[in-house]
């Protein structure tokens, strides 16, 4: 088995199983120092808040070494191309190597040619398996399993790596996904719903930051027309089903995709999401380290 985790469309139900399994033992108070002294890089070439963190917390939780890379302070100003830059801390004997880079699938010129395990912490629109593991843990302590389940994605699908990645694992957990949105970010293929069939269906609804970094040119809808059409208000959610839940991977924008006031509310899991990060990517570090 690859200790590697680069896309979750490689791993098996099972593999995907035994992580939740190992990150609920993690959540439910389970200690691991088994790796004292190893070391841990974090390479993120895109700037990131909670992935990056989280994973510093949970690789210091399990004993080992962190070494924040910056890319602003590092030979990339020099040229040095990403390739060197990586094999060089691969050089220096690291253990771990947790890599985001606005390619998609940049890993595949690292395969084979870097001996630590790589984990990835999202690649351009592509992957983002840690993140997936978070939302699905977080459904699970939500609702015990995934079958049957329907979940929403609304927003700027084309160019999340949050939505590519949930869609596909979703489904073969045996839910059942629609994702909905601007026109502009529709993605063909996703089971396209209108707002307001999504909200009232689903169990989860998961929200998305409109991905401005990822744009040739601006959106077409002005932020207060996107939150009119798009955005979560409070109103709204009278339409969604009883048990339904809120979910965000975060950042989130206030009054765009979501309003101030249900950020916070009783059906938002997003900080609990964030909390659940951590026992996660404990549970990819001991895995990678051989130990899952
Ligand atoms: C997301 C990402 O970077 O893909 N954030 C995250 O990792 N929690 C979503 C986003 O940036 O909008």
């Amino acid at each position: 088995m690859s200790r590697d985790l680069l896309e979750l469309k490689s791993l098996s139900v099972q593999e995907i199983q035994a992580i939740l399994s190992q990150a609920q033992a993690f959540a439910d108070g389970e200690k691991c120092t088994d790796f004292t002294g190893r070391i841990a890089v974090n390479m993120f070439f895109e700037p990131s808040t909670r992935t990056q963190y989280s994973f510093n917390v949970a690789e210091e939780n399990l004993g080992l070494r962190v070494i924040s890379f910056n890319p602003a302070g590092s030979s990339l100003q020099k040229d040095e191309s990403f390739y060197d830059t990586v094999k060089t801390f691969d050089s220096f004997g690291v253990d771990v190597i947790v890599i985001r880079h606005s390619e998609n699938e940049y890993y595949k010129q690292l395969l084979g040619h870097i001996s630590a395990p790589l984990l990835n912490g999202g690649d351009g629109t592509g992957n983002h398996p840690t993140q997936s593991l978070l939302d699905l843990l977080t459904i699970k302590q939500e609702f015990g399993s995934f079958e049957g389940l329907r979940a929403a994605i609304i927003g700027d699908i084309r160019h999340s790596r949050v939505a590519h990645t949930n869609f596909e694992v979703m489904q073969r957990l045996g839910m059942e996904v629609c994702t909905s949105g601007p026109e502009e970010y529709r993605e063909e293929g996703m089971n396209y719903k209108p707002f307001s069939e999504a909200l009232r269906e689903s169990d989860i609804i998961m929200l998305l930051r409109v991905q401005h970094e990822r744009h040739a040119s601006a959106m077409q809808l002005s932020k207060e027309e996107y939150h009119r059409l798009y955005g979560l208000s409070a109103d709204k959610l009278e339409l969604m089903k009883p048990k339904a839940i809120i979910m965000h991977p975060a950042p989130f924008n206030r009054g765009v995709e979501i309003a101030e006031d249900v950020v916070e509310c009783d059906r938002s899991r997003i900080f609990k999401q964030m909390k659940n990060g951590v026992f996660v990517r404990m549970a990819v570090i001991k895995r990678a380290l051989g130990d899952l």
